[in-house]
């Protein structure tokens, strides 16, 4: 595989930093806590750490509105701790890649801050300011996404600015040219310290149509601005720009959070003769559950339309590259939306991990996915922390959704699934804090953590730790053609992986009942690699009896 880019090869483990460890006992995860963990992550075999923003920040969204690029956070460490961070990961042969937030800043950030005062001065244009229209109102009908009204006054100024999220997230004015200037240096700061990569916080949304037009009136309302920002006019010639100014200096990987961007325009962004972008996160298979207020639904999801998206995004991305993932820490867990949560929660926790982590991609894992996590059970509404989810329940109130149905939502959808402190034994909180811990654990700790899991050979964890050493071994895993069979079964999911010498089959089971399976006997033959239920060495016959949330690997060499 020696040709092959490092990042290609490579399983991500997404940390969120504020839930990780706490080494302080101040009840908030910490730099020194992640330092602690890194044998952890080390035994798991992940190659690459990416995580959520650590600069300093307001943290009105969790540090997605950032004050000082250039400053870690306090409640995070120091540059120091950091750098301590930075080593010992490289050590152990592990990467590190930092999210980079530069859509838009926090509204304390001395640029924001500067830019508000007047029309003239130095800051002025590093923000999208407009007039108000005549009769006051903002200038066009936007909405953002954290709240109705995508324009912020500032009377000082007597104009509007303009923040997808937030009001305390102003958006970039990427036209001006300053603004690319400062953004490209503060990414040199942080590869000239030797981080390895950035993923790209909503990417895809820096090019507005620059006459900011209204939306069509039947857009959802928090999405709309999509209309006029998203994959606009100038965003291919920012990001070549930005490729040749910063990331062709380095040995790095990217990868873009893409709202709003289907197949097709994923293949400009990472073709890699277009020096953009080397793999994007895209949405399509996050949206197959949605309803009247997009992701916070009761929806499930179909396998077929699972499939159909996961098979167009392997097959579209041939020169480009994909990036696997099942959740973030904007997504609820895939135990409990994709898999099954309560009598096959292991099951289908390796299933789940099985279907991802063979396909062609990289795979980013977010913590407390290799331990089969699955949501949290809140006792009040009042526990969620989450601003997307408090605005959210406000709306559906307003609405007059019943509690129930409001609390049924927030559970299978709230980003604060994923953010609970992370459960590394069954002490008092889950062993991540000594002190209260920012954010309420998962009452799950004491079932589901990750001690107990290290001392069970057949855990989740152990699981994932062969599934992400079966793609340092194979080749196939990498490179081999993804193709789907029997693409009409409703319950149970197969494809291969076929390079020149070698082919995988795999097998993957949604349904809670024993599924009698057909093989196309021309795919049998592969010796087992592994499954959840049975052992290896097996062979692949043409009929199988799968259990409930079956998962097998088959592996074949090929004879020509
Ligand atoms: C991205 C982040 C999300 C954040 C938003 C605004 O979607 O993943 O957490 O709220 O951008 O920065
Ligand atoms: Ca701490």
């Amino acid at each position: 595989m020696a040709n092959t880019q490092w990042w290609k090869k490579s399983v991500v483990y997404q940390i969120y930093p504020q839930s990780f460890q706490d080494s302080n006992h101040d009840g908030i995860g910490d730099l020194q806590g992640i330092i602690k963990k890194l044998p952890y992550l080390e035994k798991l075999g992940v190659n690459v750490l990416w995580l959520n923003p650590i600069y300093k920040s307001p943290q009105v969204d969790n540090g997605y509105d950032i004050a000082d690029y250039y400053q870690i956070d306090k409640r995070y460490g120091t540059i120091a701790d950091f750098k301590e961070l930075l080593q010992k990961a490289h050590n152990k042969n592990i990467r590190i890649i930092m999210d980079l937030v530069v859509n838009h800043t926090s509204d304390q950030n001395i640029w924001f801050q500067e830019s508000k005062k007047s029309r003239d001065n130095k800051y002025s244009d590093y923000y999208i300011w407009h007039d108000p229209k005549p009769d006051g109102t903002p200038p066009n009908n936007w909405g953002s996404t954290f709240t109705d009204s995508a324009w912020e006054f500032v009377p000082e100024r007597g104009q509007y600015y303009l923040h997808l999220f937030a009001k305390e997230q102003p958006d970039l004015n990427w036209e001006n040219p300053k603004v690319r200037k400062e953004v490209y240096q503060l990414m040199r700061y942080w590869l000239d310290l030797g981080v390895d990569g950035f993923r790209m916080d909503v990417i895809t949304l820096l090019s507005k149509l620059q006459d900011f037009p209204d939306a069509p009136k039947d857009l959802p309302i928090h999405k709309n601005y999509y209309f006029g920002s998203s994959n606009g006019p100038r965003e291919h010639e920012f990001l070549q720009e930005m490729a040749h100014e910063v990331f062709d200096d380095y040995d790095v990987m990217t990868v873009g959070e893409a709202a709003n961007t289907n197949s097709d325009q994923a293949i400009l962004y990472t073709d890699p003769k277009r020096h953009e972008l080397n793999m994007l996160f895209q949405f399509d298979h996050m949206h197959l559950d949605y309803g009247k207020y997009g992701k916070f639904s009761d929806v499930r999801f179909k396998l077929s339309d699972l499939r159909n998206v996961f098979t167009e995004w392997q097959n579209k991305l041939v020169n480009g590259w994909n990036s696997l993932y099942w959740s973030n820490h904007d997504q609820p867990r895939p135990t409990t939306r994709f898999g099954n949560e309560q009598q096959y929660l292991t099951q289908s926790a390796k299933m789940l991990g099985t279907l991802l982590h063979m396909m062609k991609g990289t795979p980013y894992i977010f913590q407390g996915e290799e331990l089969g996590m699955r949501n949290v059970k809140f006792n009040s509404l009042s526990d969620y922390q989450d601003i997307e989810t408090k605005q959210v329940i406000q709306e559906m109130r307003k609405a007059g959704e019943s509690e129930a149905y409001i609390k049924k939502v927030c559970y299978l959808k709230s980003r604060d699934n994923a953010r609970t402190p992370f459960p590394w034994n069954d002490s008092k909180n889950g062993g991540f804090t000594d002190a209260q811990p920012w954010m309420k654990v998962s009452p799950d700790y004491s079932i589901i953590n990750a001690q107990k899991e290290l001392n069970d050979p057949n855990s989740v964890f152990y699981y994932y730790q062969k599934l992400i050493s079966l793609r340092k071994k194979y080749q196939v895993i990498v490179d081999g053609k993804y193709q789907n069979f029997n693409s009409n079964d409703s319950a149970v999911y197969g494809y291969t992986r076929t390079n020149e010498n070698e082919r995988l089959v795999v097998i993957c089971s949604f349904s809670t009942n024993k599924v009698n399976y057909t093989v196309p006997y021309e795919l049998a033959g592969g010796q087992l690699l592994l499954s959840n239920y049975r052992s290896a060495h097996e062979k692949l016959g043409t009929h199988l009896i799968l259990e409930p949330y079956e998962a097998l690997i088959y592996y074949q060499k090929l004879t020509h």
